[in-house]
């Protein structure tokens, strides 16, 4: 079959930036002729100038055994002394590395001296326990600053960590503790969420008892808890040791050893939306490179000056690469906060931004579409004139929620960066520079200086520009996975294999090269649908029915269909301003039409439900396997990976 992806939507509207950025702007169009000259000459020159060596590499790259790669493999450094230590020496000690705001109001800002000591304090702690290169140390945490003083203190010692993200069950933390054999957990006894605390230390409990089965070793020495919520705990003597008990008492001399370059530093599992979670293995010197280098160009970052928010979860990569490693290499004053967007009232992310004079932010385009679904009047009501630049990452973003983000965010003027990437590449591929790229809104654009990537059909081979095909990455680069946690056979079979030929890394996302060589993801190829004939993508159908004025958010997908193989059915949320006026039958045919006139009949939708809500992941993906099963009449799948059960049953009572 072709692998070939037709291409329906024609976007041509283009959004440089403005005279005053490129004025100020770090981005410089050199970036790309070095590296184009010289690939791997240009990554060490980056890992040099905003990385500090203890020993310094003279080899860049080794790819005498793909897929393992190591890159700067003779070079050591220390991670944590990269994101603190050598901040405090060069003097900059006394600035904010975290502006912190609780959910219920309570606020703390640590600066970079401050962040060092608690770091050290924690390393000696974990140290008391045991912990050492190499061991294994699960985070389990709210978005507190513990959370990311407990990964850096894990990268201090050499040791890894694993997070898992808070929301997950007692189960997937199980699953997760036990892949990894983690020594110690690190976790809380609750945080704020929704207006209430939200236990966690019984998730742990539960993940850690009963373990007499076949194989069930119990690898768990401690598990030290932050006190955040204020909630009871179940405490297990020996085991279970407070926070506050330890770590201010410990000393704050720690001196930050150095580890080889391809020292594993953290494990994450992708949950995906089938099948066992993988864990993702990512090692030292090219990750912490790659971050540094992506988060100071992609963003335009002036650490003196900037605040920088990226609002995703620690507990996803997004939350590694650009909350904890990427803004601390690059000694960035950053805001983190705990709790939820609509908390306690609608507006409270936009009076975040105006308390703290936020200047970048990084977000998603679930994020966006739901605020678009509100409506304006909530963030026009507060200050956002310090926005300098948006970033958008998990999915492709609609063209009209990029306008959107442009018009109502960013006043018109801050350059929008849509970043594509994986867990599993570890820092951004592609994307615009803000001070250099002419926007184009719904593109991710072009892969960063130094980064090779192509579009290619099912045999590996380019397709010609316009069509859409198989997003493959065509070199190695320094942030890119080291493996999957245990099991080798599963990280060739699942990036590698399909390509093995061309020895290029199969990333699963279909895309689009345009006439100027622009890149335009069109979403999982598993989700492209077959229609008459045509593989068509779900990006581009989504994207006309949010264009819509009505639509706030839409995810279609193909259900096998008598006539013509498949067919294209769509579900909608609409703005709440729409709600009350119209029918949803009304609105249903006129969803219908719009497609059809906006980029042809072959995609006009055969069935429009509009619903309340979509089922998403917990890191707000669009589970679109469910929605195919109720558009197919059928029993509906697995929904242990989402965010709220309860949504599959809503929609399919509303599709009856
Ligand atoms: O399908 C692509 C989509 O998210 C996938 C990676 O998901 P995850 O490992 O959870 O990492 C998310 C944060 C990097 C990709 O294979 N994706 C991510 N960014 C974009 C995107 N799709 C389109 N445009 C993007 N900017």
């Amino acid at each position: 079959m072709s692998s070939q992806i037709d291409h329906l939507l024609n976007e041509s509207r283009q959004f440089p930036p403005s005279p005053e950025f490129v004025a100020q702007t770090i981005d410089d169009p050199a970036l790309y002729e070095r590296a184009a000259a010289d690939r791997e000459g240009f990554w060490g020159e980056q890992a040099r100038e905003l990385l500090h060596w203890h020993k310094p590499f003279t080899e860049v790259l080794d790819w005498t055994n793909p897929p393992f790669a190591k890159w700067f493999g003779d070079g050591e450094l220390n991670v944590a002394y990269n994101c603190l230590d050598r901040h405090v020496e060069a003097g900059i000690g006394d600035r904010v590395a975290i502006h912190w705001e609780g959910e219920p109001g309570d606020s703390r800002s640590i600066t970079y001296a401050e962040l060092t000591d608690e770091v050290k304090r924690t390393a000696n702690v974990l140290a008391g326990l045991g912990v050492g290169h190499g061991d294994r140390v699960a985070i389990y945490l709210p978005m507190i600053p513990e959370a990311v003083i407990s990964m850096l203190a894990v990268a201090r010692l050499g040791a890894i960590h694993s997070v898992v993200f808070g929301g997950f069950s007692a189960d997937s933390l199980r699953s997760r503790i036990d892949d990894a054999g983690a020594k110690v957990v690190i976790t809380a006894d609750g945080g704020y969420r929704k207006g209430k605390v939200s236990a966690l230390k019984p998730a742990v409990d539960q993940s850690l008892a009963d373990r007499n089965g076949e194989g069930e070793q119990q690898t768990v020495e401690h598990v030290l808890v932050v006190k955040r919520g204020g909630n009871d705990v179940d405490w297990t003597e020996g085991r279970d040791i407070w926070w506050h008990d330890v770590v201010p008492a410990a000393s704050a001399d720690h001196e930050a050893q150095a580890f080889p370059s391809e020292n594993p530093l953290y494990i994450l599992y992708t949950s995906g939306t089938t099948g066992k979670p993988k864990g993702i293995l990512h090692t030292s010197g090219g990750y912490l490179t790659q971050a540094a280098y992506t988060h100071k160009y992609v963003f335009d970052l002036h650490p003196e000056t900037d605040v920088y928010w990226c609002t995703a979860d620690i507990g996803w990569v997004t939350g590694h690469s650009y909350v904890a490693y990427g803004p601390l290499a690059n000694g960035a004053t950053q805001l983190m906060y705990e709790g939820t967007p609509e908390t306690p009232h609608p507006g409270r992310w936009w009076e975040l931004i105006q308390k703290y004079g936020v200047t970048i932010l990084y977000t998603a385009p679930t994020a966006i579409r739901s605020f678009m679904k509100i409506g304006r009047q909530v963030p026009n009501e507060f200050d956002l004139s310090s926005l300098r630049v948006l970033g958008s990452v998990g999915e492709p973003i609609n063209p009209e929620a990029w306008m959107w983000y442009r018009e109502v965010i960013g006043g018109g003027k801050a350059p929008i960066v849509d970043t594509w990437w994986q867990t599993e590449t570890g820092g951004i591929m592609v994307s615009p520079l803000p001070g250099i790229t002419a926007a184009k809104p719904g593109s991710a654009q072009v892969p960063l200086p130094g980064i090779s990537i192509d579009v290619v059909d099912e045999q590996g081979k380019e397709v010609e520009s316009g069509n859409g095909g198989l997003l493959a990455i065509t070199k190695p680069w320094p942030a890119m996975l080291r493996g999957v946690w245990g099991d080798p056979e599963r990280f060739k079979e699942t990036y590698w294999e399909k390509f093995e030929e061309q020895g290029f890394y199969f990333a699963g996302d279909g895309a689009r090269l345009d006439e100027d060589g622009d890149l335009w993801l069109l979403g999982r190829v598993d989700d492209v649908m077959h229609v008459s004939g045509h593989r068509l993508s779900t990006a581009e159908i989504e994207s006309s029915l949010v264009a819509h004025e009505a639509t706030a958010e839409a995810a279609v997908v193909g259900a096998s269909d008598e006539t013509t193989g498949q067919a294209v059915v769509a579900f909608v949320i609409l703005k709440e301003s729409f709600l009350a006026e119209h029918t949803p039958e009304g609105l249903a045919t006129q969803l219908r039409g719009w497609v059809g006139e906006q980029i042809g009949p072959i995609a006009r939708p055969r069935d429009v439900y509009i619903v309340g809500e979509l089922p998403k992941t917990r890191s707000g993906k669009i589970m679109r396997r469910l929605l195919r099963d109720v558009a197919e009449g059928r029993e509906v799948g697995d929904t242990t990976t989402l965010a709220d059960t309860a949504v599959m049953s809503i929609i399919s009572a509303q599709v009856k």
